[in-house]
């Protein structure tokens, strides 16, 4: 029987949208095993602490679980390779949005491939309906009191209030 082939989708999910779920949803057509690995660090602030980003990926990826194949989500620090590689993974995923993400992920996939060249980095295009969605746009958007339903679930929506109300709260504090 052929072994099964493994996947991993990194990010840092601050917080999951629409368009990570779409790639999460494609994704597990791809591999037997897919894992979601949440960044521990983030070399930007975080909105999300991250306990509550790998509960928020959790909570909507339960959502999906239908069989198609299984989903793990694993948090994870250092070398995006080592931790591919210690999963046994074949192949790292990444969403591609517009022309913009394509420098940054050009220079990350050269990198990582020179770290370690069996592990292939494979890129899925943004579905129509997600090609704009920005975590970083959503938060904003959520702050300036706008309308996020089509960016992310209501679930994800009570998170962010919940973020926004303690960020407004510790401005108040100081
Ligand atoms: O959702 P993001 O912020 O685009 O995810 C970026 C992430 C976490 C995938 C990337 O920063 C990463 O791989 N970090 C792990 C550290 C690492 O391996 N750095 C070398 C990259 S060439």
């Amino acid at each position: 029987m052929a072994s099964e082939r493994c996947g991993v989708y990194p990010g840092s999910f601050d917080p999951l949208t629409y368009g990570h779920l779409d790639i999460i949803r494609r994704a597990r057509r791809l591999v037997d095993h897919l894992i979601v690995a949440v960044s521990v660090n983030m070399g930007k602030a975080p909105m999300f602490g991250f306990d509550e980003r790998i509960a928020i990926v959790r909570e909507e990826i339960e959502a999906l679980e239908d069989g198609v194949c299984s989903v793990e989500v694993r948090p994870f620090e250092g070398l995006l390779t080592d931790f591919a590689d210690n999963a046994g993974a074949a192949m790292i995923v990444r969403g591609l949005r517009a022309v913009t993400d394509f420098d940054y992920e050009f220079q990350m996939t050269g990198m990582n491939a020179r770290l370690n060249d069996q592990i292939e980095t494979v890129f899925l295009m943004a579905s129509e309906r997600h090609q704009f969605i920005a975590s970083k746009l959503v938060k904003e958007i959520a702050r300036l009191g706008g309308d996020t339903t089509s960016f992310i679930s209501a679930n994800v929506h009570d998170h962010l209030k919940r973020a926004i109300a303690r960020e407004q709260a510790d401005t108040k504090d100081q």
